[in-house]
């Protein structure tokens, strides 16, 4: 079951702001900002994007996988937008919400390293959150991290997830399985920290 009706990427993407930051549909004159991105030692770690990754994924990425995502309503990611330290706006990350059936989605982030500390990926994921909710009529949205993961898990605290355990060899990382940490919200949840921030020790 997918989240939602087709979606026609980028015409029908919806957009939505919240002071300096704006979520949209990406465009190809993100690709040089997406490929800065894949590059940096953090979204290697982190996240399963493919390594080495060229500009070719990128186009790739924007003008095939994300379209169909929309289309078929398995996965609605957003570009994100902001100020960066250079005072230029430009491309800041990405983000998405991926459907696991019966009004619940998996949410998924990155952002661009120059931009990072800075509360971009906060915002843009209350945006986000606020759509799903809203404008997807979901129920509750899932959040994992590889763990030791914390500037991941700082985001999703501040978003006002509820942290489980940690899942004992769950996520797929490039071939291997890693442990993982769990966090869930829900619609009627208040956008803040649940818990005195906490950082478990990673085994
Ligand atoms: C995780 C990530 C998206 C955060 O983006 P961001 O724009 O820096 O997020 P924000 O500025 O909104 O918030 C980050 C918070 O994490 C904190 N933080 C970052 N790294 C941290 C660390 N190693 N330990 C503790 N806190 C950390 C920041 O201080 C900030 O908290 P604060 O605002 O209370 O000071 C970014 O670091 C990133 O792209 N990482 C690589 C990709 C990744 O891990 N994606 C998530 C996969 S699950």
């Amino acid at each position: 079951m997918s989240l939602s009706a087709p979606v026609v990427f980028p015409d029908a993407v919806p957009t939505f702001t919240a002071g300096d930051v704006t979520i949209r549909a990406h465009r190809p004159g993100d690709v040089p900002g997406i490929v800065e991105q894949c590059a940096d030692p953090l979204s290697v770690q982190w996240t399963t994007i493919p390594v080495p990754y060229d500009e070719s994924m990128a186009v790739g990425w924007i003008s095939e996988m994300v379209p169909d995502g929309w289309r078929t309503g398995d996965e609605h990611t957003f570009a994100i937008e902001s100020t960066h330290p250079d005072g230029v706006r430009r491309f800041s990350g990405s983000l998405s919400l991926r459907d696991r059936g019966s009004r619940r989605s998996e949410v998924a982030f990155g952002a661009h390293p120059a931009v990072r500390g800075r509360g971009v990926m906060t915002a843009a994921v209350n945006l986000l959150l606020d759509y799903g909710f809203e404008g997807l009529g979901l129920e509750t949205v899932v959040w994992y991290a590889n763990a030791g993961n914390a500037g991941s898990r700082r985001v999703a605290w501040k978003t006002g997830f509820t942290f489980g355990g940690t899942m004992r060899a769950w996520l797929d990382h490039r071939g291997e399985t890693t442990d993982a940490w769990v966090g869930t919200l829900h619609r009627l949840d208040t956008r803040e920290p649940r818990a005195p921030w906490d950082l478990p020790t990673v085994r």
